[in-house]
């Protein structure tokens, strides 16, 4: 990669890494927007950049997934406008920093990322976050403070209304263990799941137009339950403060959509707590009826899945030693996440991958979910994945 960027923008100053992990989301989906809970892991895919300085007054930035130069003086970046174009996250991410009072100098980035674009892995977060360390080139920041300014740069400035999930994870992530994330407090801890279980995601393939549109509907829908709520318990200012059992006393008082909105959400929340329970004592099997259930919630009621996770859900379940499976991130395509037994991996591929290729004529990406680092600087550059070389 250091060959590549000497190649890329000549120069013979020191080069600097930084790498930020994609995530998958073993339960608690489409609450972090409503303070929930939310179970994610930091994927060995990431994005990597590599960065130097420069003496011109520019910021370029070459993406080779893209195979794409982009430039500006660096004293123009503040002022940039939102262009729907993949330097929208870098961009973004470096308003955010100057907004905040961090020097962001000339430099030259190459990106390099092994995290499939729009597969519901957080391609996005993995490209904020590198994007940042990489215009920080090793100044001090807190990690929380981080995950936040990339949250708004992608709320304020891409008009993606996320939650902090995705950013949180990709700063906080933990080799060999997921993170259960408390969206409110922004509390986290370590969890280390059974030893006899694997975890793989699945890729349909697809992204359908919907994602973006039902997403911001969805954050409406779930603003429309609390605000109805209110109206009978002021202290409810979030789905996080609704028990399920409280709910069910309360969904008279809410339009038929919006209920379902909320009984998926609030249920969602117990799961994840009862997942975390389960894998502590090792109930194995009660952790993967929740990922059911939390499919099953996410496609009837929350109304997020499609045919093709739909698909891959009910073909991993019909795999002898598969555990669980469930749909991860934002859905309308996207990946699943299955839970397994290890000696069921091979079977388990090859299986979901035949079936999925009868079925709709495309052979699925399928990625090992083995918990990976949180973001930071590459201190061992024979880690880093090759690129495509140099046209
Ligand atoms: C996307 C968002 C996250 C989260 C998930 C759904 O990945 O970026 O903040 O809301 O969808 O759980």
């Amino acid at each position: 990669m250091i060959a590549a960027h000497r190649g890329r923008f000549g120069g013979g100053g020191r080069i600097r890494v930084f790498r930020a992990p994609g995530r998958v989301n073993l339960i608690g989906e489409h609450t972090d927007y409503n303070l929930g809970f939310v179970m994610p892991v930091a994927l060995e895919l990431a994005t990597y950049i590599a960065t130097a300085p420069n003496a011109d007054g520019k910021l370029r930035i070459y993406s080779e997934d893209q195979g794409e130069m982009c430039e500006w003086p660096v004293d123009e970046v503040a002022r940039l406008a939102r262009r729907r174009h993949w330097t929208d996250y870098p961009i973004g991410v470096a308003q955010q920093l100057m907004a905040a009072g961090f020097a962001i100098g000339p430099a030259d980035l190459l990106v390099r990322s092994t995290v499939p674009e729009g597969a519901g892995l957080s391609s996005s977060a993995a490209l904020e976050v590198s994007a940042a360390l990489a215009l920080l080139n090793g100044s001090a920041i807190d990690r929380l403070r981080l995950a936040r300014l990339c949250q708004e740069a992608e709320r304020s400035f891409v008009g993606m209304p996320c939650g902090i999930m995705d950013q949180f994870i990709a700063l906080f992530g933990q080799t060999g263990s997921a993170i259960q994330i408390d969206c409110r407090s922004l509390e986290h801890r370590a969890v280390s799941l059974p030893g006899e279980v694997t975890f793989l995601a699945v890729n349909t393939m697809v992204k359908h137009a919907l994602a973006g549109s039902a997403y911001a509907e969805r954050t409406r829908e779930c603003a429309a339950a609390v605000e109805a709520i209110r109206r009978r318990d002021p202290l409810v200012e979030s789905l996080r403060d609704v028990t399920p059992e409280a709910l069910a006393g309360l969904e008279s008082l809410l339009p038929p959509v919006v209920a379902r909105r909320a009984r998926h959400v609030v249920a969602e929340d117990a799961r994840v707590e009862a997942f975390v329970e389960a894998g502590a004592r090792g109930d194995v099997p009660r952790m993967g009826r929740l990922m059911v259930e939390s499919h099953r919630s996410l496609q009837h009621d929350y109304e997020v899945s499609c045919p093709e996770l739909d698909f891959l859900v009910d073909t991993a379940l019909g795999i002898d030693g598969v555990i669980g499976s469930r749909m991860t991130g934002g859905g309308f395509g996207g990946c699943t996440v299955t839970m397994l037994r290890h000696e069921a991996a091979q079977r388990f591929r090859a299986g979901v991958a035949e079936a999925y290729r009868a079925r709709f004529g495309v052979e699925p990406g399928i990625y090992s979910c083995r918990p990976a680092a949180g973001a930071g600087e590459v201190e061992n550059l024979e880690n880093i994945p090759p690129g495509p070389g140099l046209p």
